[in-house]
């Protein structure tokens, strides 16, 4: 929701007559949005009535199970050793989850013309690698290697890649919305001076020629962790306008401008997105501390609210060892972390970083699936121990 958005044609005043060429018939006004009609929302202006569905029926996917005698420890697992085939939706596995945050990575091996829709929780894909289209009611939203695909709660889509030879991508489902911090913004609204980010570095849906079919078009539905397959009789991109401020977007995690101090800062500066349950902060390339005695490496801290997963994406992190592209550590609430031994002392004098990390902190505990029992490094709670 970064800015007001108005994409194809719409009528000069809301929720009036907005009829089609043949001047009689009118175009179907559909209003969407959040926290019932309070929050943003956007009007959506559609060739066919929108809630005609011809069939329901639940469907079963294969889920990711939870290792409910997970021990309380550090974790560090690989990602990529869990490698996966299927669409953008099928080839999701879970790795960890609670009742307002899920995270999944996904392998997609080929698309699928059947269309997404997820009713319970706004979705963030990180396109780790691969590059393609989203279609959308809203049209079409080019992505790119390291984009943020920020998708609204109840939006229908499909993700379209140029090739499969190496996608992935990394989801985020949350139960409320992903939103730009509040003091990112100034009283009217707009990024600050300040922010880490600035309007033009979110990217809109591009109209597309609203799609006049009619036949049978499957969407899969999702509900909590029920899914659904509905029937509906006419193509549902079938929008010839609308605007407003709920939409999806991307941003690229490389225009994440990030802050430096003369001495460490805390891992707030690197704020992205803030939902109500958990937080979302960009490591990104940055000079270090500029005190002469500076450490660059953080000391260490105890999360106490909070449980906290670091994706790593690209380059050396500096205060942690044997991490690499696809891990992801996880240091639950309570218990301290920080350097493992060498890193403090590696760290002084050092003047940059290229690391690329996201790093995602929830206010209550996350649960461990199975994918991470098969992936994790043993033993990776001990890696502080001086020998
Ligand atoms: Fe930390």
């Amino acid at each position: 929701m970064p800015y007001y958005v108005k994409v194809g044609k719409v009528p000069p005043k809301r929720h009036t007559t907005f009829y089609k060429e043949d001047g009689k018939s009118l175009y179907r006004e559909e209003l969407f949005s959040t926290k019932g009609f309070s929050g943003i929302y956007s009007n959506k202006y559609h060739l066919y009535m929108p809630p005609q569905v011809e069939s329901v029926k639940e469907i079963k996917m294969e889920g990711s199970p939870e290792w409910s005698d997970a021990p309380l420890k550090y974790y560090h697992f690989s990602t990529d050793k869990k490698q996966s085939n299927g669409n953008f939706l099928t080839a999701r596995n879970i790795f960890l989850k609670n009742e307002h945050c899920v995270l999944s990575t996904a392998n997609v091996s080929e698309d699928t013309g059947l269309f997404y829709r997820n009713s319970y929780a706004h979705e963030i894909v990180f396109v780790h690698h691969g590059e393609g289209e989203m279609f959308s009611e809203y049209g079409k939203l080019p992505f790119e290697q390291w984009d943020y695909i920020v998708i609204p709660k109840g939006t229908t889509y499909q993700l379209k890649f140029k090739d499969h030879k190496n996608v992935k991508i990394f989801i985020i489902e949350s139960d409320t919305p992903f939103d730009i911090p509040r003091h990112f913004r100034n009283e009217y609204g707009q990024l600050t001076e300040d922010a880490p980010y600035y309007e033009r570095d979110f990217k809109p849906p591009q109209f597309i020629e609203p799609i006049d079919k009619l036949g049978s078009f499957q969407l899969i539905l999702k509900v909590a962790n029920r899914y659904f397959e509905y029937s509906l009789p006419h193509h549902p991109f079938d929008v010839i306008g609308w605007d407003g401020f709920l939409y999806p977007y991307t941003f690229n995690l490389k225009e994440y401008a990030p802050k430096v101090g003369k001495i460490h800062l805390p891992p707030p500066i690197h704020l992205a997105f803030v939902t109500e349950h958990f937080v979302i902060c960009n490591f990104v390339p940055r000079l270090f501390d500029f005190h002469p005695d500076a450490i660059p490496a953080p000391y260490y801290h105890s999360n106490v609210d909070s449980d906290e997963v670091l994706y790593y994406v690209h380059g050396d992190f500096m205060s942690r060892t044997g991490v690499h592209e696809g891990s992801v550590t996880l240091h639950p609430m309570g218990i301290p972390h920080g350097p493992q031994p060498g890193k403090t002392e590696a760290s002084i004098g050092k003047k940059e970083t290229d690391e690329y990390a996201i790093m995602i902190d929830t206010f209550t505990p996350l649960k461990v699936t199975l994918n991470v029992k098969e992936t994790m490094v043993e033993d990776y709670e001990h890696s502080w121990l001086e020998k």
